[in-house]
């Protein structure tokens, strides 16, 4: 047996999945992306939604103006989304290519937070995903179907057959992420997709499925802040996500899906999905491939595959990481209020060397 290596350098990661709302309250989670993570997928899903490319412009410029003046941080580049309704029209496409947006995000209505302005039906969106095909502009897919019928840890597995395989036999040349995978079912589609009838497919992994299991949501008690969407599931489907990104197959990589709520709108009647993870992200995901003797796959996941999708230049800088047992705050300024971070008041593995 080797001993443990107590250092992690990697080139600098980037997050392909991220929420980061607006205001005062972005200010103050953007800061802990922008210290570990040279660029991230900003989310559209704000109130009212980033549906247009001139939309998309002003939350970028906003989203800078709140970085820090110096240092790593201050570099930080976000790659804006645009929310995907009913009612975009196909031209917007063109546009949104021409300011640098990243793509288009599906949101079932009524999948998630602030979905209600969401797709009723994929079908009414074929003609601006026939653009997106043709200028080759991906699609960020959050997997869920949404009948009330459907039991909430089904709707990521009938959404694979319902809409998303119809969608890509109707858009070969749809270029898709599947985000925030859950299921096994997800990992099997995305990891055998046939590649030579269908463009690239991707899926993004977030901390808090590698790490937990849907009992986590009720150790206890119930616990609001492992609620997220999709919801964790059961412990076959960890397994197989983490087998997956410990495997290093490069169509697997790195998305935190960090969604911050303020403490209250969690620790409710009907608390929000959402887990903060922007703070620790790198030290929680270190912790997931160390535990299944994959460290030196955590940089494929963290910094490679997902540029290499994008079509964008890898980091030139690194991140590193010390072996050290760290406490994770109870709780983060967030606005006029706070933020609760996932697995807030215990600890973690790895510190982040500034
Ligand atoms: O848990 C989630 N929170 N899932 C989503 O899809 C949206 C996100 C949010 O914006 O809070
Ligand atoms: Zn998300």
């Amino acid at each position: 047996m080797t001993k443990a290596t107590d250092t992690i350098e990697i080139r600098r990661p980037d997050d392909w999945h991220l929420h980061v709302r607006d205001g005062r309250a972005m200010q103050d989670v953007i800061v802990h992306t922008a210290a570990q993570f040279a660029r991230a997928i900003i989310m559209p899903n704000l109130k009212p939604p980033v549906v247009s490319a001139q939309d998309a412009i002003a939350y970028r410029q906003r989203i800078l103006a709140a970085l820090p003046k110096e240092g790593v941080a201050s570099q930080f580049q976000p790659l804006m989304t645009l929310y995907l309704t009913d009612n975009t029209p196909a031209d917007e496409v063109a546009r949104a290519k021409e300011a640098g947006v990243i793509g288009f995000k599906l949101y079932p209505a009524g999948a998630t937070t602030n979905s209600d302005a969401g797709v009723t039906d994929i079908r009414r969106c074929d003609a601006v995903l026939a653009q997106m095909e043709k200028l080759d502009v991906p699609l960020l897919v959050h997997g869920e179907v949404t009948h009330s019928e459907i039991d909430v840890f089904d709707r990521e597995a009938i959404f694979i057959e319902k809409i998303l395989e119809p969608l890509r036999q109707r858009h070969p040349g749809l270029r898709i992420v599947f985000e925030h995978i859950t299921t096994k079912q997800a990992v099997e589609y995305v990891r055998d997709a046939d590649t030579q009838r269908f463009a690239k497919i991707a899926a993004t992994v977030t901390p808090q499925h590698l790490l937990y299991n849907r009992n986590s949501i009720f150790s206890g008690g119930l616990r609001t802040h492992y609620y997220c969407l999709p919801v964790l599931k059961r412990e076959e489907h960890r397994q197989a996500i983490v087998n997956i990104v410990a495997s290093g197959n490069s169509r697997f990589f790195l998305g935190t899906d960090s969604a911050p709520h303020p403490k209250g709108a969690k620790e409710s009647a009907c608390g929000c999905a959402g887990c903060y993870t922007a703070w620790h992200a790198m030290s929680l995901y270190a912790e997931v491939f160390e535990q299944a003797g994959a460290l030196d796959k955590l940089e494929g996941f963290a910094s490679i595959y997902g540029p290499e999708f994008y079509g964008l230049p890898l980091n030139q800088g690194t991140l590193k990481l010390r072996r050290q047992t760290i406490q994770i705050p109870a709780e983060f300024p967030f606005g006029d209020e706070v933020v609760v971070p996932l697995r807030a008041g215990e600890t973690t593995q790895w510190a982040l060397v500034e």
